[in-house]
């Protein structure tokens, strides 16, 4: 656990979860070193991940939620599982997910070192 919690860079992107503007798809987008990340809003609580998708690029910030919590990629409907990235279909595309961490100080995305 402890090895796990070195691999990241903790960064704080809202000092409060309903700082986040989320929009109708329950996906807000937020930018960390320059890269754009998706923060997710599902039952289970907030992920984060990559706004490319694996397959061809297409922007995860513009894709829907199902009811499982799985996000739909609008360009051509790749389902990806948001604990672990997986696509649902088993064709072997991952989403690339972060992790995040909700405290009184704020929300944390992890970012791993470069040298990890
Ligand atoms: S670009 Fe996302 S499913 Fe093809």
């Amino acid at each position: 656990m402890i090895r796990e919690e070195k691999k990241y860079r903790w960064i704080k992107i809202v000092g409060n979860i309903h700082e986040l503007i989320f929009e109708e798809n329950n996906i807000a987008e937020t930018e960390i070193d320059g890269k754009k990340i998706c923060i997710v809003k599902t039952a289970d609580g907030i992920k984060a991940c990559s706004t490319k998708c694996p397959h061809a690029g297409g922007d995860m910030a513009k894709g829907k939620l199902d009811k499982k919590g799985n996000i739909i990629c609008p360009v051509h409907g790749y389902i990806f599982n948001t604990d672990n990235g997986r696509d649902i279909n088993g064709e072997g595309y991952f989403l690339k997910m972060y992790p995040v961490k909700i405290s009184e100080e704020g929300v944390f995305v992890g970012i791993e070192h470069a040298n990890s």
